[in-house]
């Protein structure tokens, strides 16, 4: 297949996102106008110098410059313009859902208060549901290096909010940082009637996959690639149907696979693992959806039947309901046989 072909189909594909980080959406032009309109210097004098920065040896290197991209937000405009570039971006893409993370302690620890932060991001998500035929769910994410207390006290400053919220995730430096140490936080999270997710896998061991399934008693897992390790995790997987959502440029730019051709996505696929992909931190990592898709069936040598298998695992893996997921699952079918 000729490549510009191959990203005519992928274009096509109705597609959702599972695993976006809004603050890993933040693209450097609009970092430096949201800065000055908030008075604020950046520690890189022009988006040349900034993108030169993104230079990443493992997740704990990008979180750092990550966290200081995200300090420029203070107003609920700013998270409501974040938002709603990630979202009309992704819409040309034909990403049709999304299930969005915003990290609420990135901002609170600053003195931005968490309603500041969740009322930007929602009224962009409304005006993509109305606007742009986009449907979502949001996830606030509790950051894994900080206490459980923390955690706590974000649980109860969202409570004002959870109409507005449908779960709640882990992130940030995994390693030293096992889910178990969120077991409380998680199970209360569950009483207040949240869904839940959590990093795990991703550079920490196939140990922390069977701590958050076993202990936090997660419905998904945010990466997973660590699962492979493990024969018997694998055979969970398949049997209670849990979903991996893999995210191929991350893992390149991070140094979790040395490259594309490495990634476990095809041997997953293979074995019934309900993979999917997604773009993680889309802004730092060089792509969003299309470019994740076109870089792993490149490497990968990717069928129809594959990239078919990978958006009918995305809706599968959702959170919408089993009515919407069908219809979704059924444009799919339909427009891969359309192709042939
Ligand atoms: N891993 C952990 N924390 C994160 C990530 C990630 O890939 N992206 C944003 N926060
Ligand atoms: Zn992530």
């Amino acid at each position: 297949m000729k490549l510009s072909e191959l990203q005519k189909i992928i274009q096509g594909i109705p597609k959702t996102e599972l695993h976006l980080h809004i603050e890993g959406s933040f693209e450097p032009e609009l970092m430096f106008e949201i800065a000055n309109r908030n008075n604020i210097t950046l520690a890189y004098d022009s988006v040349e110098s900034l993108k030169k920065a993104y230079q990443f040896n493992n997740l704990q290197e990008f979180l750092d410059i990550y966290y200081l991209g995200a300090q420029v937000l203070l107003k609920e405009q700013d998270f409501f313009d974040l938002t709603w570039a990630y979202l009309t971006k992704v819409h040309s893409q034909n990403v049709v859902h999304v299930e969005v993370f915003f990290d609420p302690q990135t901002h609170t620890d600053r003195g931005v208060p968490f309603s500041v932060a969740i009322t930007g991001i929602h009224n962009a998500l409304e005006k993509a549901k109305v606007e742009l035929n986009i449907s979502y769910k949001l996830i606030m994410s509790y950051l894994r290096h900080l206490s459980e207390e923390s955690a706590f006290q974000t649980l109860e400053s969202s409570l004002p909010f959870k109409h507005w919220i449908d779960g709640v995730g882990l992130d940030s430096s995994e390693l030293g940082n096992p889910p178990s140490k969120f077991k409380n936080v998680f199970e209360a999270s569950a009483t207040e009637g949240f869904k839940l997710v959590a990093h795990a896998g991703e550079e920490g061991p196939a140990d922390y996959i069977w701590e958050a399934l076993d202990i936090l008693k997660i419905e998904r897992i945010d990466h997973g690639n660590r699962c492979l390790d493990d024969n018997a995790l694998v055979q969970r997987l398949i049997d209670n149907k849990i979903a991996l959502t893999l995210c191929p440029l991350s893992n390149l730019e991070l140094k979790v696979i040395k490259k594309m051709e490495d990634h476990p996505v095809a041997k997953m696929l293979e074995k019934g693992i309900l993979a999917t992909i997604n773009s993680d931190d889309p802004a730092y990592f060089g792509g969003y959806m299309n470019e994740n898709y076109y870089e792993t069936a490149k490497a990968l040598n990717l069928n129809n039947n594959q990239l078919m298998q990978l958006a009918i695992n995305g809706f599968e893996a959702s959170w919408l309901s089993s009515d919407d997921k069908a219809t979704h699952i059924a444009t799919v079918k339909t427009y891969f046989n359309s192709l042939n």
